[in-house]
């Protein structure tokens, strides 16, 4: 298979991490004789330094023609204590989420046995646990009317939803619905607000459609106390932009970190790969940060962009034997990690690529 995917690094450890997704998809194409090419491109606060600008025409030009995107992370710690800042990295982001209408972001709590005990909520509660979130992505208070008034005392964001944005998310979440577990749950707040009334309507329209799926709808607030209280309940969720940011985050914690989740965002055109977790300023340059949901947001685009299923189920494999032989990044190391198991971004890179090499298949 002959592919073209464009690798935008970001920033923070954004490059750290998307080294190792990039080294995975070459040893991919040789063990599978596949031609994967790439290029390079600048976004967020690298692109700001560069070009002025956190989403250059150039980036968006390239990405309009790839087959797939490898995203790392963006933002930096100056923007974030600098609200009066006008040009931003996260701007970047938004926009290449709206030009390539990626209006889907699936989200999957994959949860690694090995990993139960790094989480901080019990392994007997977690155990189990398959979430998969479809968070919508160009739409809600992200994209609404953002108003400051003139005595710069007041502010407002719209939280704005048209139909048509909620019936193509809930296609999408239903047929993976009925792919895995054929249960649905709408989480959304519309005992409070217009939207979500609007929301909860289309998405009891659109589940007659698929009746041998179960629908439920939960307000937001008691999902993101479900999620924890009893997470094996879940399926398939499907929520608005704003709410899914949140809980895919809450939700990490299933997973035991932040650097264990991967992400995909898809709409018409080129999908878009990326972990979760942000640029982590904190640790960025120390190889400290987790490389794997780089890795798995490879398998991601993999599965979901090129139909390439052995390919990710190796990438899956080969973490899953690093964990059961006991290494861990710091992020998921837990008091019975030795200490001699405890990898640096680079040697967990390493490790992974090296099995995928040995392509052992574990189940
Ligand atoms: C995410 C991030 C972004 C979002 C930020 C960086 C704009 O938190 O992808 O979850 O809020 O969507
Ligand atoms: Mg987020």
């Amino acid at each position: 298979m002959k592919k073209n995917i464009l690798v935008i690094p970001g920033d923070g450890i954004g490059p750290e991490v998307t080294t190792w997704g990039k080294a995975v998809l070459e040893q991919i194409a040789t063990s599978f004789d596949h031609e994967f090419s790439f290029d390079e491109a600048l976004m967020g606060h690298a692109a700001i330094e560069a070009t002025g600008n956190p989403l250059p025409d150039e980036t968006l030009e390239k990405a309009k023609k790839s087959d797939a995107i490898l995203f790392g992370a963006v933002g930096h710690a100056k923007y974030d204590n600098d609200p009066s800042l006008k040009v931003r990295p996260e701007q970047g982001l938004l926009k290449i989420r709206k030009e390539l209408g990626l209006y889907a972001n699936l989200r999957p709590i994959m949860l690694f046995d090995e990993l139960l005990n790094a989480s901080s909520i019990k392994a007997s509660i977690l155990k189990g646990t398959d979430i998969l979130f479809f968070r919508e992505l160009t739409g809600d208070v992200y994209f609404g009317d953002k108003v400051r008034s003139e005595d710069r005392n007041t502010a407002s964001d719209l939280m704005i939803y048209h139909k048509y944005e909620i019936e193509r998310i809930a296609h999408k979440a239903y047929e993976a619905a009925m792919q895995r577990g054929r249960k649905l749950c709408s989480v959304d707040k519309a005992n409070v607000l217009e939207s979500s009334r609007l929301w909860r309507e289309t998405v009891q329209e659109i589940g007659k459609q698929y009746p041998e799926v179960e629908t439920t709808h939960m307000f937001i607030d008691n999902a993101a106390m479900q999620l924890i209280k009893d997470p094996k309940q879940f399926d398939v969720v499907l929520t608005a932009n704003l709410f899914g940011d949140i809980l895919t985050d809450e939700a990490s914690q299933i997973a035991g970190s932040m650097g264990m989740l991967a992400s995909a965002s898809v709409g018409d055109g080129t999908g878009f790969f990326e972990p979760i977790h942000g640029s982590a300023h904190d640790i960025t340059g120390k190889d400290l940060a987790n490389p794997l949901a780089s890795i798995l947001s490879v398998a991601l685009m993999l599965e979901i962009s090129f139909g390439l299923k052995e390919e990710a189920q190796l990438i899956i494999s080969s973490i899953d034997r690093v964990l059961k032989e006991g290494f861990r990044t710091n992020d998921i190391a837990d008091d019975s990690t030795s200490p001699y198991h405890v990898l640096g971004t680079e040697e967990m890179g390493k490790l992974v690529l090296k099995y995928i090499t040995q392509k052992t298949y574990t189940n």
